[in-house]
């Protein structure tokens, strides 16, 4: 018997899921740049880990953000480009404490490096400045160098460097953290800060550049912080407007929960407070609506992902990577499916080795964690239309929880391509199985028509990923039943579905 059922409701479009949803974050802590994408030691011509580039390629990746983190607001630009025997070796303020092979940084991977990546991936680049300890001027010579296809020192230096022509980075954040890491600011000092970024910078985009900028605001989970800020931002005295294309949050979850020792209970608290993703996006889309009245600003969460108490600065931000990080990341994919009306990108952090990282490696191989098979799974819904699911399923109460919040036990998001619907259903019940229902308004299903696939069917919950079992977490066929207007599962615990609809 069905215990849950989800209604797609597939005339009633959100927004198209921008691509860039799929979006990752990549800094230079721990082992992710060094040991994880570069050669930490490498003193030849090119020292990408071709191991890491090539699962990094078959994941499609729309768009990378980099240097960081609380890395970008500590880090001047012109000190990583030019030959790298002549590169300042520089102290890394704020993850210092990390792996042997990381304590300082070389320079040695710097822009012209991270954009030949990008290249080699096939991916969108997303640069955040420096605004914390940087000026306005060193941000704009940076898009001059990255984009210029003009006749001055910086353009010429690009050329010299090994890349003819203008790289065309279109993402340009303006600082990271600025209430905390990138200079503990009030929303007020970093709005008048962020105003004289965007006025050189912007300035670039509409005189000097073939290419369409989009500037990228630093704003808080918090609404009071993001309120103050577009009060104050909003508030300039010309009437031109200047640019400001999107505003960021970052959403961690986990930290109560070290990996090693939790018990259900705990994962039901850990799924819960990933999806509070919703209730964020909604407080920071409150926020801009309040203000916005004349221009569009997107949300971008350009730092989620889980964070347990394994990953601290000496562990170079490291924790063991599971099935129910996997099962986490589907559940907040959901959630920006539902919310594809305001959400214009998001970055997990991290690509590599780092928190909630896509890929892990030794010093011999690179290996897909389950976090990966999830973007893999996910990766149809891109450039989709996301439709509104209805989904009614058992809720478990959280133990000894102050709030008294619950668990849905069944989760799921629907989008409609140009041949196919495309429906993710997860089962975030770590113990039990559901068989749910789902329902696609105005079909006529017959079993030709229905393609679906699972994962963790096989894996408890707590199973780690290793270089060893990497392959036993790739997704399965699954047998579905079809009956005219709706598709029954039956889903193990802790599992990712996934059902094309032709
Ligand atoms: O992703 C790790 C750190 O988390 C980033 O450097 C910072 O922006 C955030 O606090």
């Amino acid at each position: 018997m069905t215990d849950a059922r989800i209604a797609v409701h597939t005339e009633a479009s959100i927004d198209r899921i921008a691509p860039e949803v799929h979006g990752h974050f990549a800094e230079h802590l721990g082992r992710c740049i060094y040991g994880g994408i570069w050669h930490a030691d490498s003193a030849a011509e090119s020292g990408f880990r071709e191991d890491t580039v090539s699962l990094l390629e078959d994941l499609d990746l729309p768009v990378l953000r980099w240097p960081g983190g609380c890395f970008a607001d500590d880090y001047h630009w012109e000190d990583g480009v030019g030959p790298r025997d002549e590169r300042p070796r520089r102290r890394n303020l704020f993850w210092a404490q990390g792996p042997e092979e990381t304590p300082e940084e070389s320079n040695a991977f710097g822009s012209d490096e991270f954009l030949e990546l990008c290249e080699r991936i096939g991916t969108e680049a997303y640069l955040a400045a420096n605004v914390g300890s940087g000026d306005p001027q060193e941000a704009a010579n940076w898009v001059e160098y990255c984009n210029y296809d003009g006749d001055t020192e910086l353009a010429n230096r690009r050329r010299e460097n090994g890349h003819e022509e203008p790289y065309g980075v279109t993402y340009w954040g303006l600082g990271n953290e600025n209430w905390g890491c990138g200079g503990r600011m009030s929303p007020e000092q970093y709005a008048r800060e962020y105003r004289r970024f965007a006025t050189y910078v912007g300035t670039m985009d509409g005189l000097l550049l073939d290419h369409d900028l989009e500037l990228i605001a630093c704003g808080y989970e918090g609404h009071e912080w993001n309120r103050r800020f577009l009060d104050e931002v909003s508030g300039a005295p010309w009437g031109e407007p200047f640019p400001l294309d999107h505003l960021t949050l970052h959403h961690y979850y986990g930290r109560s929960m070290t990996v090693a020792e939790a018990d259900e209970d705990q994962y039901d608290q850990f799924l819960v407070e990933a999806l509070e993703m919703d209730r964020h996006i909604e407080r920071i889309a409150a926020a801009i609506d309040a203000v916005a009245t004349t221009r569009d600003i997107g949300v971008i969460v350009d730092e989620w992902g889980s964070w347990h108490p394994e990953a601290t600065p000496e562990t170079g931000l490291e924790q063991p990577g599971t099935v129910l990080d996997g099962l986490s990341a589907a559940a907040v994919l959901d959630v920006f499916n539902d919310n594809s009306d305001v959400v214009t990108m998001t970055n997990i952090a991290q690509t590599v080795n780092v928190l909630q990282c896509l890929v892990e490696t030794d010093e011999d191989d690179a290996w897909a964690r389950p976090t990966y098979r999830v973007f893999d799974l996910y990766a149809p819904h891109k450039g989709n239309e996301a439709v509104r699911t209805s989904v009614s399923a058992p809720t478990r109460e959280l133990v000894d929880d102050d709030e008294n919040r619950e668990l849905p036990l069944v989760g799921a998001s629907a989008s409609v391509g140009d041949d196919e619907t495309y429906v993710t259903v997860t089962n975030l019940d770590c113990r039990e199985d559901h068989a749910v229902e789902i329902a696609l308004e105005g079909a006529d299903l017959r079993e030709g028509d229905v393609r679906a696939e699972i994962l963790f069917a096989e894996q408890e919950p707590d199973l780690e990923v290793t270089a060893a079992n990497a392959e036993a977490f790739t997704a399965d066929d699954l047998s579905v039943s079809v009956d005219g207007k709706s598709i029954v599962a039956e889903l193990p615990p802790s599992t990712v579905a996934a059902i094309t609809v032709e």
